[in-house]
């Protein structure tokens, strides 16, 4: 039989992690499915097979798993950006404010020169917050975002509008 399973039908929630009241969406069922796996980063890639991207970048955790294979489909490099102190070599930092809780990320200053365009990735989209820590570290090296991609977008933690107002691109794949 065939298999019309989308890739919101892969994602399970989690009820209460971490964290009384979150409704936690879990993509490990997802991933570790090689078919949802495979619709998931090619529909995550489709907007912007043709458009000129230098690099994907991918914010920690789940958005390595994405962006290493959005990265290798599309030939191009793949940029971490790290929860702080995990990055080796010299860094910037950025500080923002989680649906539960603050954070710092960074990316190593050497990632991008200055005028190369980047592709933003990551599992989900909530407040908008680790996002958008991601982009200023991609424009504080002179890069530019010329887009972002999730799997999932929660629309009424106003992360979408956030990045909106900023002038980004928003594509996602359910909501
Ligand atoms: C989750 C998710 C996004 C972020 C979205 O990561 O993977 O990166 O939250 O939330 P926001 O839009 O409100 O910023 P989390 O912070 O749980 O880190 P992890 O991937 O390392 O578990
Ligand atoms: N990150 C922030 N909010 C989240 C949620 N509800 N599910 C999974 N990851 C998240």
């Amino acid at each position: 039989m065939l298999d019309h399973k989308q890739v919101q039908d892969y994602i399970r929630t989690i009820p209460n992690f971490p964290h009384d009241g979150i409704m936690f969406r879990d993509v490990t069922t997802l991933f570790q499915d090689p078919r949802g796996f495979r619709l998931a980063v090619d529909q995550l890639l489709a907007p912007f097979v043709g458009q000129r991207i230098d690099k994907v970048a991918g914010l920690e955790a789940r958005g390595f798993i994405l962006g290493g294979a959005v990265a290798h489909q599309l030939s191009k490099g793949f940029v971490p950006i790290r929860k702080a102190g995990k990055l080796p070599a010299r860094t910037i930092a950025q500080d923002y404010e989680l649906e539960y809780g603050r954070a710092t990320v960074e990316i190593h200053d050497d990632a991008f020169s200055p005028g190369e365009t980047v592709l933003l990735v990551d599992d989900l989209l909530a407040t908008g917050g680790t996002a958008e820590a991601g982009i200023k570290l991609i424009e504080r090296l002179g890069a530019e975002v010329m887009g972002t991609a999730f799997v999932v977008d929660l629309p009424d933690l106003g992360g979408r509008a956030r990045l909106e107002a900023m002038g980004m691109s928003v594509h996602a794949l359910c909501s």
